[in-house]
């Protein structure tokens, strides 16, 4: 197989934090999208608890504190991600209400139904999307809050091409229609779905993440691994620009019922 059509999952870890560590964001997003999530949302206030899983450096997190008034825990299993969380979080004079720890979505450490509102950026694919929705529902007060953002099909055929690449990626990736139905099946009433913009992916992640790549080959040097790696991410980015149309990230919002 060659290297471009590797999935995420055959890389080291270690690189792709490295590549990532530096950026503001760790994949496709942005501000504006953040505040739209959240202008959906009511009842929050400053003892509401928030957590925001597979938060990375906390781009979003950082968002989030600025326009709510409540406490955010960020967890990622990356200590490097988690460093420069707190250290934002300090230089925003946010950390009385923002505190990064290093764990696992898949196994959190926290009382049960102690949170308002579970944030997820680009991170819910990890554990699986409806196994994230029904594992963080525990978590969640009733009538408190999930909003995620997750890759989704725009249209209900694709070229093999593209579905082979995401398949192999995100094995679960589907529709919205049938996400939507997985959310709701989970036990929460849809508050809102709607799609991230183009520039989520190219200005604000892969256009960063190219430079980010370009300094890591020079660091690396006539490594072929790292070589193989930005190959790889490369042609993520090329897929994408082929394919927008088929797919993208969808912020799903949802209420526990
Ligand atoms: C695509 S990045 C998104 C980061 C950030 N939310 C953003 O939008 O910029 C996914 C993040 O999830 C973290 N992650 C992946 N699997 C995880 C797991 N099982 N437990 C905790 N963090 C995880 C990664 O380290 C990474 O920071």
């Amino acid at each position: 197989m060659g290297n471009e059509n590797k999935s995420i999952h055959e890389f080291d870890l270690n690189l792709i934090c490295e590549l990532h560590a530096g950026m503001e964001r760790q994949g496709p997003g942005s501000p504006e999208m953040t505040i739209k999530a959240l202008s959906f949302l009511d009842n929050l206030n400053k003892f509401s608890r928030v957590a925001d899983l597979g938060c990375g450096t906390g781009g979003q997190t950082m968002v989030l504190a600025q326009n709510i008034t409540g406490n955010i825990t960020g967890v990622d299993f990356s200590p490097g991600f988690i460093n420069t969380f707190n250290d934002n979080a300090k230089k925003l004079n946010l950390q009385e209400r923002v505190n990064g720890i290093v764990g696992s979505m898949e196994s959190l450490s926290f009382q049960k139904e102690g949170f308002d509102l579970i944030w997820s950026e680009g991170a819910i694919a990890s554990i699986g999307f409806e196994k994230g929705l029904n594992y963080w529902k525990d978590f969640l007060k009733t009538d408190g809050y999930i909003a995620v953002t997750y890759e989704s099909w725009f249209t209900d055929e694709r070229p093999v091409e593209i579905e082979k690449w995401w398949v192999d990626n995100v094995p679960e990736i589907s529709t919205i229609g049938h996400n939507i139905s997985i959310m709701q099946k989970a036990g929460y009433s849809l508050v809102a779905a709607f799609t991230l913009p183009e520039k989520c992916w190219t200005d604000n992640y892969f256009i960063p993440r190219e430079a980010a790549g370009k300094a890591l080959l020079k660091k690396y040097a006539g490594n072929k691994t790292v070589e193989a790696f930005i190959a790889n991410m490369k042609h993520e980015a090329e897929l994408y620009s082929k394919y927008k149309q088929y797919y993208g990230y969808v912020f799903y919002i949802g209420k526990k019922i």
